[in-house]
């Protein structure tokens, strides 16, 4: 969702800013906007759409000045237009700012700012004009001061960059709910929403915290509480390569961070060993909750599977959109497994924190180093996948599917319910899957073939059962977010429960049937779509002659222990989904309405 950056230092601040906002642009965005600090004035610039419209514009005419910030914006209050684009300016145009975030109140604060003109329908510009009232009230107090003051009246989450034309080269930024990161340079410092957009520029680091408020301007950055007490905090160093946030040949970040997979798996699998057996999983919990959003939360259903199978523990799979607001028992007794690639996502940090109110020790499986998530859990698994770039999750599906399963194989070790052998042999299978991978990936030219042959239908249904429910869920994600076709998924045992009466010609099938403890039962249910004329492709075992002679098409990925065939089967239908979306000719990168980082409820 909206995307900040913001510079001071000696260079010219425009192309560090629109590089940072190119960085920035798969978050997912509708507008973008710039603000310099030229001269003594402000100086914005403004338009809908992608950032080559902004681009264009400021081809024409360039924006000068070493002070800035830009944006992109994820519309929630007003529509995509110029005048709902930030950055959005006090009356005197002396004050501008950007925001990622929702501010609750606005609809009062704007009734309270009598006599304020108003140029935007959005929640945001509230902030401009309060931040201005204070700013002018209190006879010029210090720009920090005046944000705090406006930030006391607002309700909502927020990351804030504000700029004042009357004060060179200093920049305010401010969060609460939503991430911001301060980036440290020689004599230039900067402020983004995510590391992705400094990594050119600078590696050090440090996350703001919530509710802190910082001062950034050529000599560094300060950071202070809501009191105006100072924090001292040393940047950390992000190991990111710049060139994650590059295409590197490939047409789309996606195809890259599929292929990515094969080094991914592999150094989710490496040295990890430690980090596990430091984690305190709790021997004696009643039950395991795991709460997650969209594709996490696929990965949380393949955790439940192996954390029953292995832990002998029961487990549920929550939304953590409905948690936070259900009536689900916690407490001491129940460990609580918060699934996100981002650690930022406004819901999962909800439910996350209403299982630490309740007492139930917490564990993070995210792959952002310093977010919010990490920070707050009481334990924390870091995933290894690196910077992801496309919208649509990828690499990092299978690696919070790997961190799940070495999680449960950990789980069931603590609890003695799994064998010293039986958790050696798994972790020798395990060790597998990089080669594996790699032969699921060198099948690409079939299932680009099989996406061209079947693109033709306009339905698609993906089944599967026991740990590949969550891969028939997650292919279909996949197909609909970046092809918009439509697309399900559903347990393979439930389509005679309804779903049946949908199959015709026009329905195209994916099963997931890799061999495993339902492989018969799924072979079943290809045969019954197609007796009722519906076509299927499935995915299946190398050499599954059964599975063949009942599919239309087969997608084949290496023999493997079922735990581990969703990452297998997880790859071929990224790729079918990736070949049947840029073959329709769509942004696969940024599918429309659709962000990375979903930092509002
Ligand atoms: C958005 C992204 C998805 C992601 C979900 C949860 O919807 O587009 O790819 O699965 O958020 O994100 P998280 O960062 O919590 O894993």
């Amino acid at each position: 969702m909206c995307g900040i950056v913001g510079y001071t230092g000696a260079r010219e601040a425009l192309p560090v800013l629109l590089e940072g906002l190119r960085r920035l642009e798969y978050r997912g965005y509708d507008s973008s906007g710039v603000v310099l600090r030229n001269g003594t004035g402000l100086v914005v610039e403004r338009a809908p759409g992608k950032l080559g419209a902004l681009v264009g514009r400021l081809k024409a005419a360039p924006l000068k000045g070493s002070t800035g910030l830009g944006h992109t914006r994820w519309a929630t209050h007003g529509g995509v237009n110029e005048a709902n684009a930030h950055p959005h300016r006090s009356c005197d145009g002396r004050i501008a700012l950007v925001h990622n975030g929702i501010v609750e109140n606005y609809a009062e604060l704007r009734r309270e700012l009598k006599g304020h003109r108003f140029a935007s329908e959005t929640d945001t510009e509230v902030l401009a004009h309060l931040i201005e009232l204070y700013y002018e009230e209190n006879g010029r107090v210090h720009p920090l001061r005046a944000v705090t003051q406006a930030l006391d009246r607002v309700r909502g989450s927020f990351a804030l960059g504000v700029i004042y034309a009357d004060q060179p080269d200093l920049l305010i930024a401010a969060r609460v709910n939503c991430p911001l990161v301060l980036g440290v340079g020689d004599g230039e410092n900067f402020m983004a929403s995510d590391v992705a957009a400094l990594l050119p520029y600078t590696r050090r680091i440090i996350p703001l915290e919530e509710g802190e408020v910082a001062k950034i301007d050529l000599q560094g950055v300060s950071i202070f509480d809501r009191k105006f007490n100072r924090r001292r905090r040393r940047p950390t160093e992000v190991a990111w390569k710049a060139e994650t946030a590059l295409k590197g040949g490939y047409p789309h970040f996606m195809l890259k961070e599929i292929h990515e997979q094969r080094e991914t798996v592999a150094s989710e699998l490496q040295g990890r060993e430690k980090a596990l057996d430091n984690l305190r999983l709790p021997r004696d919990v009643a039950r395991v909750t795991i709460v997650a959003c969209g594709t996490a939360w696929h990965a949380g259903l393949v955790a439940k599977a192996a954390i029953e199978e292995l832990a002998r523990v029961p487990v549920e799979v929550g939304f953590a959109s409905e948690l936070r607001y259900g009536d689900t028992p916690l407490g001491r007794d129940v460990l609580t497994i918060a699934i996100s690639q981002s650690g930022e996502t406004a819901d999962t940090l909800a439910a996350l924190r209403l299982a630490r109110e309740a007492g139930s020790p917490t564990l993070a499986i995210t792959n952002v180093k310093g977010s919010t998530l990490s920070r707050e859990a009481d334990q924390v698994l870091f995933m290894r996948a690196g910077l992801e770039m496309g919208v649509a999750a990828t690499k990092t599906y299978t690696s919070q599917i790997l961190c799940a399963l070495l999680t449960a194989l950990h789980l069931g070790r603590r609890r003695g319910a799994l064998t010293g052998e039986r958790f050696e042999a798994l972790l020798r299978e395990a060790r597998k899957l990089p080669a594996q991978v790699e032969k699921v990936l060198e099948g690409e030219a079939a299932v680009k073939k099989c996406a061209r042959k079947f693109s033709r239908g306009y339905d698609y249904m993906y089944i599967g059962r026991r740990y590949n429910l969550a891969t028939a869920y997650e292919g279909a994600l996949k197909m609909k977010e970046i092809s918009y076709l439509h697309a399900e998924g559903y347990g393979a045992g439930e389509m005679k429960h309804g779903p049946l009466a949908l199959v015709d010609r026009n329905l195209t099938c994916v099963a997931i049937a890799p061999q495993g403890r339902t492989t018969e039962k799924m072979i079943s249910n290809i045969q019954e779509i197609r007796a009722r004329g519906g076509r299927v492709i499935s995915v299946a075992t190398a050499g599954d002659r059964l599975v063949r002679s009942v599919s239309d098409h087969v997608i084949e990925i290496p023999a493997c222990e079922e735990m581990f065939s969703p990452i297998l089967a997880a790859i071929p239908l990224q790729l079918l989904a990736y070949h049947t979306a840029a073959a329709l000719g769509r942004d696969v990168d940024q599918p429309r309405n659709l962000a990375k980082s979903v930092t509002v409820e």
